[in-house]
């Protein structure tokens, strides 16, 4: 268990003209249009997709990250236990994990949770390592684990597997976690 930073901290990361910092509400469109540029494609449109990711945008943990003053990438973050998911999985409390057609690989999972929610960079800024400061910040949080679901129909999982294991796999989806190690 790790005793870091806290989230209250004013600017949490700064670095040349690179910022990260928790998403306030002067924030939200710009964070909700970076969001869109990745996982438009699986929404109605970008106001269904705030209206969804809302809770998420203004809970006091999730981060952007922004180049030049301007908001470049996001992740949306949720304490959450991965156990509490798989134990809902079986319960049938989840649409995307319905239990008959899910394969649990990881149980018993040990420590402080946290739930990634949504990682995004825009296409132009990727390839950058924008994304792995973000992936990086977290892992200096007092978490012991972060998890996450990932929509098979982006095709990443091959990324997702060199830092995180599989917990669970139903039809259209996967679950991963990283456990951190200091
Ligand atoms: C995932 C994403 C944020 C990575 O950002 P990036 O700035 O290009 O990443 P970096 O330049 O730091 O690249 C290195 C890392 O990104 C990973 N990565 C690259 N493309 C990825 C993708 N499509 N999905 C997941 N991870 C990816 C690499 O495996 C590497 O991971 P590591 O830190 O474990 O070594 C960016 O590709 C993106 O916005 N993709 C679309 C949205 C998405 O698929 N998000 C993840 C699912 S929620």
């Amino acid at each position: 268990m790790k005793y870091l930073n806290s989230f209250h901290s004013f600017i949490l990361e700064s670095k040349n003209d690179i910022l990260i910092d928790i998403i306030k509400p002067e924030n939200e469109d710009d964070v909700v249009d970076v969001l869109y540029s990745s996982f438009g494609f699986l929404e109605d449109s970008k106001e269904s997709l705030r209206k969804r990711i809302q809770p998420r945008l203004s809970n006091g943990i999730s981060i952007y990250l922004s180049l030049n003053g301007n908001i470049i990438g996001c992740y949306l973050l949720n304490e959450k236990s991965a156990q509490t998911f798989i134990d809902d999985i079986r319960s049938g409390k989840i649409n995307d994990f319905p239990e008959s057609e899910t394969k649990i690989y990881l149980d018993n999972i040990q420590g402080r949770g946290l739930q990634g929610i949504a990682l995004s960079i825009y296409p132009e800024f990727r390839n950058m390592g924008f994304g792995k400061m973000l992936k990086d910040w977290v892992s200096n949080l007092s978490y012991d684990y972060i998890w996450g679901v990932a929509d098979k129909k982006l095709e990443n999982i091959d990324y997702w597997k060199s830092r995180r294991n599989i917990i669970a796999e139903s039809p259209t989806r996967w679950a991963t976690i990283e456990f951190f190690k200091n």
